[in-house]
């Protein structure tokens, strides 16, 4: 664990918070949930479970305890309607604004409820939280920022052209964020989130991410399909190392580290085909029989990138943020997460 991390989680703990969550119900969102509550803080969440779900909350749940389960308020509500937005925020003092549509494939698909969620929804949370004094508004942002900018490794202030319209919202938020910090003194950082994976991500459905996907696909005995080559590489990153960011961000005291953009990545590199080695190689040791799985290959998908890679050296420097959990380390906890759940509804 990074001493920035240390000092913050003791700093929390000696002196409890109130945050909203939105997103709550999701991936990222319930494990910010999960942390935030074991660190004794008060946690509201918002979500309206289009891609959410309520098993996620229940997991929290059952993982923390009853009693500590009462310092969370969920608000089944949607950041499309700036009542429910206006709610969720009052009397916060940190946002991290999760909530939105992801996936590039069901942005092409869909660009308008894209839209809906990830711009208007974004500009209401951002109105929200400045209207209630909200210390603080951490976002998702996304590594598809970068579009068509062909260097590596991605530092923040190199970007190209979107690519999809998934990442105009996330280049929408960045502006907005940016504007509001200059018209209304908001402080607001965005994270760039490069491949998020880890528990609790879910692998069913058209738009499920490649690691779920393909481990829940593997644990039913179907051969997953590599788009392309194989040869696309991505920068994984273990949802741990996502959970500090967004603590170090809400509550960074440095004056030079707020209203900034910053990658929140492994700062490694990973091809398709190794991603699929490390899975297959780590899932057989659970389940033998997924030994012999042969990936088949499809056509690259449109809106993709080719290449991504983090440089983190920006958010080592202002946040103190150091991911612990490389690729493979943090696939062991997943596949443990996933095969702990096998028998149950999560995985079909
Ligand atoms: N997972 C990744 O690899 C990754 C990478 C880059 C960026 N992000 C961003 O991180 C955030 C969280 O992503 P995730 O992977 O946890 O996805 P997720 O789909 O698991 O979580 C998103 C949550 O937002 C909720 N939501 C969607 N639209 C809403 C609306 N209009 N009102 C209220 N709630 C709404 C969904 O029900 C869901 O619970 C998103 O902003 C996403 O764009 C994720």
């Amino acid at each position: 664990m990074s001493e920035a991390i240390s000092r913050v989680k003791d700093d929390l703990r000696a002196s409890p918070k109130k945050w909203l969550v939105t997103g709550v119900a999701g991936f990222i969102g319930s494990n910010l949930l999960e942390e935030l509550i074991r660190l004794g803080q008060t946690v509201v969440g918002l979500d309206n479970l289009s891609t959410g779900h309520s098993h996620n909350l229940e997991e929290v749940r059952q993982e923390v305890g009853a009693e500590a389960w009462e310092r969370f308020t969920f608000i089944k509500g949607d950041i499309r309607n700036l009542t429910d937005c206006r709610t969720a925020c009052r009397g916060v003092e940190f946002v991290l604004h999760q909530a939105a549509l992801g996936s590039v494939p069901r942005s092409i698909d869909d660009p308008i409820r894209t839209h809906q969620s990830n711009i208007d929804g974004f500009l209401n949370m951002l109105l929200s939280a400045r209207d209630e004094d909200v210390k603080r508004f951490v976002y998702a942002s996304s590594s598809s920022t970068y579009g068509d900018h062909p260097s590596l490794p991605k530092q923040e202030d190199v970007t190209g052209r979107p690519l999809s319209p998934y990442a105009v919202t996330k280049c929408a938020n960045e502006l907005y964020a940016g504007v509001f910090a200059k018209n209304y003194g908001i402080e607001c950082i965005g994270l760039r989130y490069f491949n998020v994976f880890g528990r609790r991500q879910d692998p069913n459905g058209a738009y499920a991410a490649v690691i779920p996907r393909w481990i829940g696909e593997m644990l039913a005995g179907t051969r997953p399909t590599i788009n392309g080559d194989g040869e696309t590489s991505r920068d994984f990153c273990y949802i741990d190392n996502t959970v500090q960011a967004n603590l170090l961000a809400a509550l960074t005291v440095d004056r030079e580290a707020v209203n900034q953009i910053y990658n929140v990545a492994g700062g490694g590199r990973t091809t398709l085909n190794e991603l699929f080695g490390i899975i297959r190689d780590m899932l057989g040791e659970h389940q033998p029989r997924v030994r012999d799985i042969v990936p088949l290959y499809g056509p690259f998908r449109p809106g993709d990138i080719q290449h991504s890679h983090a440089d983190i050296a920006k958010a080592e420097r202002l946040l103190g943020y150091g991911p612990g959990f490389d690729v493979p380390r943090g696939m062991a906890e997943t596949l443990a997460w996933f095969c702990r759940r096998n028998d149950s509804a999560i995985v079909k």
